[in-house]
């Protein structure tokens, strides 16, 4: 699996999104993080891009996502990074408020995982709340309609679970109706489509390991899966877009 995974992604931060380490890097450095800053990252996974920001910034951070097998092995990765002392995960359901005061945080980041949430307004209004007046948000929703697609191919996109898609300007108004600044947006659909490409070719060469170990069926979904990806991000009918936001001034 870490063969696959390094065939598939180049530079392997233990991401479970379409986020690369390269993107991620040049996000970062506009998050203003420093030793002394307390980042939240809402639906963390197993920690990847969570502990590779703590590791760039020598801040703290607090990861929450919904799977415990995914907490579980965040902590085995921060502690086998060394950084269990500034990593801090929780369980929690992103659907409801957030466990955290006003203010709590610096800066809040959320690669591909608002596709996944019920009310995508609930919560940037719920990280407007626990920012800090000069803090930073950086969001990624990799499910921005922008051309035709059919039920197939939502059915197909949808293997993980709710997943909800918007059109273009959705995020952006949450974001301002939130009382959230819009600094930067910027089409990120390229790294959907590289590593949904490197992923689908390392899972092909290495088909005659990954099949006994996965099963057939399970195989077979992620191949399709695949390729309607990289089909919808080639035509782009489905869009990754990155949003960084901060909160307005007070009047
Ligand atoms: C595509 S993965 C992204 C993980 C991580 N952000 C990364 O970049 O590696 C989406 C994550 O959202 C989490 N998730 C989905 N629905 C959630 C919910 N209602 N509350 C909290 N986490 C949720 C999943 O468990 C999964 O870890």
């Amino acid at each position: 699996m870490q063969q696959v995974r390094r065939e598939a992604y180049g530079e392997d931060i233990g991401q479970h999104s379409w986020v690369t380490a390269e993107e991620l890097r040049e996000d970062v450095s506009r998050l203003g993080l420093s030793p002394a800053s307390r980042l939240l990252d809402l639906g963390c996974g197993p920690a990847g891009p969570l502990t590779f920001v703590v590791g760039l910034a020598g801040c703290r951070g607090t990861g929450l996502d919904l799977s415990a097998s995914a907490i579980a092995a965040g902590r085995a990765r921060a502690a086998s990074l060394r950084l269990d002392r500034l990593v801090s995960l929780r369980r929690a359901d992103l659907n409801e408020p957030l466990p955290f005061a006003v203010g709590a945080f610096d800066a809040v980041m959320s690669l591909d995982v608002i596709l996944h949430l019920r009310d995508p307004a609930a919560i940037i209004r719920e990280v407007a709340r626990v920012l800090t007046g000069g803090g930073r948000f950086l969001l990624t929703d990799a499910g921005v309609i922008t051309g035709p697609i059919s039920d197939e191919e939502v059915r197909l996109r949808s293997i993980h679970g709710y997943t909800r898609f918007v059109p273009p300007g959705f995020n952006e108004r949450a974001l301002e109706v939130a009382g959230l600044r819009l600094i930067d947006g910027e089409d990120r659909t390229a790294s959907a489509l590289k590593i949904a490409g490197g992923r689908l070719a390392a899972r092909l060469a290495h088909r005659a390991q990954l099949e006994p170990l996965e099963g057939s069926a399970r195989f077979e979904r992620q191949r399709q899966y695949l390729e309607t990806v990289i089909d919808l991000s080639r035509r782009g009918t489905l869009s990754r877009r990155m949003y960084l936001a901060e909160p307005y001034p007070p009047r």
